[in-house]
């Protein structure tokens, strides 16, 4: 089994971090490690396993997270991860969605820490995988700190390979997942504390990183970052990720060879049947600060017609002022 350089992921969310996205972004950092978006264990048994699970090579280092509470489920995910050749399978506790609730996954499972650490146990055992958890630090009433220590103590007997924390709890019932990720409060001090008392677990950061300089500070306190709505919104700014936490000596990409290179894996997608729009749409912050990027944008958005091709993207590059 491979250990991961993981000192800094891109988190996984739905309906952005799909394949193109990721593909995207690994031309920015060859080195993060990137995460799918939750896929449920019962999806993966009953679903199209290449729709859901197939990638890029150059994606490596992978993880495939997925959103479950039965073991058996768990345990198939995890050996299909493994034979479409993922580094790593995630479990996700930190959901609110009511579809997820529903299936009595995601954040629901803060309350019932030894499933998780049944499931993280027997991946452990029947997978070569990285096995990875990712929680909040709290859920509903069950928000003080021995609550989390509580959790983590028993989550850890399964002895995954890390444990990512979103370092502010969610509610069940109240607050939408997009409120979820805004209004309870956030709070490293937790975070940080859990790497203090559990020091041999390798201890994952999440939640408003919002700048490299940030990233820094938190890897003086724990073991890794992951990065969620920064990377997504500002990614070009991680351009520089690799040279100052990898030790990466190539030079930092710009904006404009990433479009040259991602055209180019648009163009074989397209021959796959894959539609430009599924790719085109993760471009919109390309040029983020550059002069005409607000026009740049609302000819991207022109990818969405049915009849669009790569030239829409040469086109929309125009907008861009040197
Ligand atoms: C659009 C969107 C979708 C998300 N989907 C997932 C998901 O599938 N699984 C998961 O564990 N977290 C999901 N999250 C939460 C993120 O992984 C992350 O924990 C959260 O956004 C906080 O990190 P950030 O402040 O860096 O964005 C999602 C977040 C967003 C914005």
């Amino acid at each position: 089994m491979s250990t991961l350089n993981r000192r800094i992921a891109l988190a996984p969310m739905m309906d952005w971090t799909d394949r193109h996205y990721r593909y995207l972004l690994r031309l920015i950092s060859k080195h993060m490690v990137l995460y799918t978006e939750m896929i449920s264990s019962q999806a993966l048994e009953f679903g199209d396993s290449d729709r859901l699970l197939a990638y890029d090579q150059k994606e490596h280092p992978l993880a495939l997270q997925i959103g479950s509470r039965d073991v058996r489920q768990s345990v198939l995910a995890g050996q299909k991860a493994q034979s479409y050749g993922y580094d790593e399978i995630n479990l996700n506790v930190g959901c609110p969605s009511d579809r997820v609730q529903q299936g009595g996954i995601g954040l629901c499972l803060m309350k019932e820490p030894l499933v998780v650490a049944e499931i993280l146990q027997a991946l452990k055992k029947e997978t070569d995988l990285q096995v990875t958890l990712k929680t909040r630090i709290g859920v509903d009433e069950q928000d003080s700190y021995e609550d989390l220590k509580r959790f983590i103590e028993i989550a850890a007997k399964a002895e995954p390979d890390a444990i990512i924390i979103h370092a502010r709890k969610g509610w069940l019932k109240g607050l939408s997942p997009k409120e979820n990720r805004t209004v309870p409060p956030i709070n490293y001090a937790r975070v940080y504390q859990i790497k203090e008392d559990f020091p041999h677990l390798h201890i994952g950061i999440n939640g408003d990183i919002n700048d490299i300089d940030a990233i820094e500070a938190h890897l003086e306190k724990v073991d890794s970052v992951m990065l969620g709505r920064f990377a997504y919104y500002h990614y070009m700014q991680l351009n520089t990720l690799d040279q100052r936490f990898f030790k990466d000596t190539s030079a930092p990409i710009c904006a404009d060879t990433v479009l040259e290179q991602y055209k180019s894996y648009m163009q074989s997608q397209m021959e796959q049947g894959t539609r430009l729009w599924a790719m085109a749409r993760h471009l919109m912050p390309l040029f983020q600060s550059c002069n005409g990027a607000k026009l740049w944008r609302s000819r991207i958005a022109l990818c969405n017609k049915m009849d669009a091709t790569l030239d829409h993207i040469d086109f929309a590059r125009e907008a861009i002022e040197q």
